[in-house]
């Protein structure tokens, strides 16, 4: 079986809109993380999308599915996200596991709400990928020049920028594994892994990589919502 987790349990604070976590945002004619659901509803290849939201929003995303996603209300289940994003992702597995049980097979794909370009290709990609290899990363090529600096002040390193890319999402996971390797991490271990990836990657595994697309972008600023609203508007010529 293929679940969704759609992570929208962040609060925005980098949005600075205090009353409204930037997911919840308007984009057009709906909400920031109506265009992502549906670009998993729609694509058809999942049993399940869950979708993730702080506590206090749990009756209000779930009025916002009814008005603005109803034809897709029947495919989506609301859970309460966690206090970091990986957390979120326990959460999600939990809740699958205790509602609709998992095996060895069992497969997860995570996505920021806040990436509401991802393409039908990436997310198709992804669940071929976590098949093939056991788990995957879908990144783009970097296409600044990064600078390492240890101290802040002065460069310690600039890696070939012809092997650095950066990270977007979905990551995608066999789900009972990443829970296993979840809950191995100490509390130190915790704090410095946020991204459930590179929790794979320290413990040696291999995780694959999927080609993104640059329009795949996070909303985290509020010129990124400016980009947003003018890449919404070119979609709908
Ligand atoms: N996220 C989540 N649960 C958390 C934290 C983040 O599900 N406890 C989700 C966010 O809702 C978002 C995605 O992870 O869709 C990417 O995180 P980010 O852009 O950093 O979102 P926020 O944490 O909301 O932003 P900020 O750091 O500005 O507060």
């Amino acid at each position: 079986r293929v679940y969704a987790a759609v992570l929208a349990g962040g609060s925005g604070v980098r949005m600075g809109n205090p009353d409204k976590p930037k997911q919840f945002l308007m984009m057009g004619d709906k909400p920031i993380v109506v265009h992502t659901l549906e670009k998993f509803c729609i694509s058809g290849f999942f049993d399940r999308v869950i979708l993730l939201c702080p506590e206090t929003w749990l009756r209000q995303s779930q009025d916002i599915i009814n008005k603005y996603c109803s034809k897709h209300a029947g495919q989506i289940d609301v859970a309460a996200g966690g206090s970091v994003r990986n957390e979120t992702i326990m959460n999600a597995i939990n809740h699958i596991e205790t509602k609709y049980g998992a095996d060895d097979g069992t497969i997860l794909v995570t996505h920021d709400a806040v990436r509401p370009f991802v393409t039908y290709r990436v997310i198709e990609e992804n669940i071929r990928a976590v098949k093939k290899y056991g788990a995957c990363d879908t990144v783009v090529p970097a296409t600044d020049t990064i600078v390492e600096s240890a101290n802040g002040e002065t460069i310690s390193a600039i890696p070939d920028r012809r092997m650095l890319y950066q990270g977007q999402t979905p990551q995608s996971f066999k789900m009972l594994h990443l829970k296993k390797l979840m809950l191995s991490l100490s509390e130190d271990e915790k704090a410095i892994l946020t991204d459930a990836c590179k929790a794979l990657v320290l413990r040696g595994e291999s995780v694959a990589l999927v080609r993104g697309e640059e329009s795949n972008i996070k909303i985290t600023y509020p010129q990124d919502m400016r980009i947003a609203l003018a890449l919404v508007e070119g979609q709908s010529c």
